[in-house]
C-alpha cells in the first residue's frame, strides 16, 4: 500500500484527491490546519495530521516518516506556493519520500515565461527548488477548471446580461478539466512511479471558446449574445491597464491566463490521458448539465470587488 501525504487536504482540489487517493487503496496522510480537521471526512485509511506549512521542515518532516509521495493542493500567495512548499519539500527530502506533486493544476504554466501570470511566476519559482532535491517532481498540467473559467472571475459568461465573452477570434482549441477529473488523474499520477521528474498533462476535454459558446447554449436552452471583446493585444493591453490600477490581483490574473490560452503557449502538449484509461473525464456537455447549470443564473450575492473566487 502506498502512502501518500496531502497537503491542502481541506480544499476544492485537495479533499476530491483524498477521495481518489483511498479508492485506489492507497494509504493517506491529510496535512490539515487545526482550525481545518473538521472538514476531513472519516475513513479507516485515512490519519489527520495537524499541522500548517509555515511549521517549517524540522515539524512537517515528523509528519513524513513512511510517505513515499507527497501531493500539494494548497492555495495562497507567495508565503504558501513558494515559501510553505519549500519547507514541505525540505521536510521530504529529509524524510526519504520519493516523489512531490505541487500545487500547480494549471494551465501549461511552463509553455511561457515570467510576468504573464502572477500565479504562473509563484510555481515557476517553487519548481527551480527542485533542482537541488533529492524529490523528484511530476508537475500536473490540466488546463482550466470549467467550475471558475465559467464563474464570475474570467468574466466570460455573464448570466445576468445574457452574454458571452470573446477575446481573441475564440478558434483555438483550448484545455478545460473539471475539479473532479483533475482529483482522479491526480491520483492515479500519484501512485504511478513512472511519472518521476516528468511533466504530465492531462485534459477532460479540448473545444474552442465558439464550441464552448455552443455548448452553453445547448445546455442553458437560451442564446447567448457573443461580445468580442477585442484582439489578443487588447488583451495584453486590458491586462496591464488593470494592473496599474488594482486593487488585488483577482481583478486581473484570470485574464492573464487567457492571454495564454488564446495565443496557445498555455496549451497542453503530449497529452497523456491514454496511460490513464480508467479515469474516463466529465464532457463539457456533461458538466453543465450537472452543476455546471450554476453558471446560468446570477450568483445570489454579487462577488465583492477582489474577493477570491470560489467554485460553482
Ligand atoms: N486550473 C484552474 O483553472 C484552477 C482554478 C483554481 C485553482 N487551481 C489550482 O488548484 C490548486 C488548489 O486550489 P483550490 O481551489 O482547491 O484551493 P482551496 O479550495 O482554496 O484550498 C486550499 C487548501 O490549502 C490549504 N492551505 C492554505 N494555506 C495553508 C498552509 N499555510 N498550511 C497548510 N494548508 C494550507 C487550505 O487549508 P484550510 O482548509 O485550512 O484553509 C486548503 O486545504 C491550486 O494550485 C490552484 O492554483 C486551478
Amino acid at each position: 500500500m502506498t502512502t501518500v501525504l496531502v497537503a491542502g487536504a481541506t480544499g476544492s482540489l485537495g479533499g476530491q484527491i483524498v477521495k481518489h487517493l483511498l479508492d485506489r487503496g492507497a494509504d493517506v496522510r491529510a496535512l490539515v490546519r487545526k482550525s481545518s480537521v473538521d472538514k476531513l471526512t472519516a475513513h479507516p485509511n485515512l490519519t489527520a495530521h495537524v499541522g500548517d506549512l509555515t511549521d517549517g521542515a524540522d515539524a512537517l518532516a515528523r509528519h513524513l516518516d513512511g510517505v513515499e509521495v507527497v501531493v500539494s493542493a494548497v492555495q495562497g500567495g507567495p508565503e504558501v506556493i513558494i515559501d510553505g512548499q519549500r519547507e514541505l519539500l525540505r521536510a521530504a527530502e529529509r524524510a526519504g519520500v520519493h516523489r512531490m506533486i505541487p500545487s500547480d493544476f494549471s494551465i501549461n504554466l511552463y509553455g511561457y515565461g515570467y510576468g504573464v501570470n502572477v500565479l504562473s511566476d509563484l510555481r515557476r519559482v517553487f519548481a527551480d527548488s527542485f533542482a537541488t532535491s533529492t524529490v523528484a517532481r511530476t508537475s500536473v498540467a490540466i488546463g482550466a477548471f470549467p467550475e471558475y473559467f465559467l464563474g464570475p472571475v474570467h468574466e466570460v459568461l455573464d448570466p445576468a446580461a445574457g452574454t458571452f465573452s470573446v477575446w481573441g477570434d475564440g478558434t483555438r482549441p483550448i484545455d478545460m478539466t473539471t475539479i473532479a477529473d483533475t482529483a482522479a488523474f491526480t491520483a492515479a499520477i500519484a501512485l504511478d512511479p513512472s511519472t518521476a521528474g516528468r511533466d504530465v498533462h492531462v485534459v477532460g476535454q479540448q473545444l474552442s471558446m465558439m464550441e464552448l459558446r455552443d455548448e452553453v447554449e445547448a445546455a442553458s436552452g437560451r442564446q447567448w449574445e457573443l461580445v468580442r471583446k477585442g484582439t489578443l493585444q487588447d488583451l495584453r493591453a486590458e491586462v496591464v491597464r488593470r494592473q496599474f490600477n488594482a486593487s488585488s490581483l483577482v481583478e486581473y490574473v484570470a485574464l492573464q491566463a487567457q492571454v495564454a490560452m488564446f495565443d496557445g503557449t498555455g496549451s497542453l502538449r503530449d497529452v497523456r490521458n491514454a496511460d490513464y484509461p480508467d479515469v474516463v473525464p466529465t464532457s463539457l456537455a456533461a458538466y453543465l448539465a450537472g452543476r455546471g447549470a450554476a453558471h446560468f443564473t446570477p450568483p445570489e450575492t454579487p462577488r465583492r470587488p477582489g474577493e477570491w473566487p470560489t467554485a460553482v
